[in-house]
């Protein structure tokens, strides 16, 4: 029925990243050589490919979705940082986009019984992953897919056609304590966990899966200011504020606008309770089921709040980070909201 059937769903995660790095191809190994690196979050290193820090199997997967990505104008992209709201954003737009075929008062919805990973894969951990070509012609209109690769490294089919892109971007206070969080859960028990400070300092560098963190958003920023009818730019924050109005603004760009009958019969509010974080996380798929690169759903699901950083930075490090915000997206008229109200 959907989108895991007709996309090959294999993972050779929780491997030792030496072995995993044994099994790229000549050219990415070479490749591999003539980058930058750093020490990872969670393998041994990150590599700066075009710009941005990525493990050696993402470079893999992004070389070849650069290559092979055809784009369709009725494409839909959905970018983000990771843990800036990407489980929640490919909830919200494949029950939008798909409520003819899935009506949304349906028991039987697939939002209930898959994550939304799986409803709307990744280029780079799924479709593109472990040397995978499959063929796409045949996915349900729209083609909905997911991605962390940085505005600029986005294949030129996607720039050139009239798919849209919709990006979510969360303030870096929470998205970098998300972040943490995540990265030590997700480490296997013979890895120490990640200090706090030493994540800090290093997604302060910009040193972080996807970064530099303000690179990654200024890229899509600038595009949706230069063409709003191709990048829509939402932000988390304003998602948890005011998630009817945010419905409607996405539900419109994305083609796909809800009649005022729909509006009356309760179905915006039906959307932002299927996908809200307390209904997805008690399900039961996202308590026990696995989906990107084999990592637990119930991973995914942490707190789901604005501001929760402030239980864990030091004034310091607010200070330390507040500055690099200033100095990194003063200019551009990015601004976020860090507390929650
Ligand atoms: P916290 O760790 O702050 O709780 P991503 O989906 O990009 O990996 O982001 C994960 C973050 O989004 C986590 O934040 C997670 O709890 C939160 N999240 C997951 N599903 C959500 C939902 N349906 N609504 C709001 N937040 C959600």
């Amino acid at each position: 029925m959907v989108i895991t059937h007709s996309v090959k769903n294999q993972s050779r995660d929780g491997y030792q990243e030496a072995g995993e790095e044994g099994k790229l191809s000549q050219e990415c190994k070479e490749l591999l050589l003539s980058l930058p690196k750093e020490k990872g979050w969670r393998t041994s290193h990150l590599y700066k490919y075009q710009g941005f820090w990525c493990q050696s199997r993402e470079i893999e997967s992004t070389i070849s979705f650069q290559r092979h990505f055809q784009a369709r104008d009725t494409d839909v992209v959905l970018a983000t940082v990771p843990k800036s709201g990407t489980t929640w954003l490919k909830a919200l737009a494949f029950a939008i986009a798909s409520r003819e075929r899935f009506p949304i008062f349906s028991n039987n919805h697939p939002l209930l019984k898959f994550n939304p990973h799986d409803l709307v894969p990744f280029f780079e951990y799924k479709i593109y992953a472990n040397d995978q070509l499959p063929d796409l012609s045949n996915l349900p209109q729209p083609r909905l897919f997911g991605t962390h690769i940085p505005f600029a490294s986005l294949p030129s089919s996607i720039k050139k056609s009239s798919c849209r892109l919709v990006y979510i971007c969360r303030n870096p206070f929470d998205t970098f304590i998300s972040s943490w969080h995540f990265i030590n859960k997700i480490k296997p028990p013979s890895q120490a966990p990640m200090p706090l400070e030493e994540a800090f300092e290093m997604y302060c560098k910009g040193v972080i899966g996807f970064g530099p963190f303000w690179e990654h958003m200024l890229g899509y920023w600038k595009e949706s200011r230069d063409r709003p009818q191709k990048v829509l730019f939402l932000k988390y924050e304003d998602m948890k504020k005011d998630i009817t109005f945010q419905l409607k603004k996405l539900a419109e760009f994305l083609g796909f606008p809800f009649s005022v009958e729909e509006e009356r019969g309760g179905v915006i509010e039906k959307i932002a309770k299927l996908c809200s974080f307390e209904n997805m996380k008690d399900l039961e798929v996202n308590k026990s089921g696995t989906s990107i690169k084999n990592f637990e759903n119930k991973n995914l699901f942490r707190k789901g709040e604005v501001g929760d950083w402030i239980n864990y930075l030091s004034p310091r490090q607010v200070e330390q980070l507040t500055k690099v915000m200033e100095e990194k997206l003063g200019a551009s008229g990015l601004s976020f909201e860090v507390f929650s109200n």
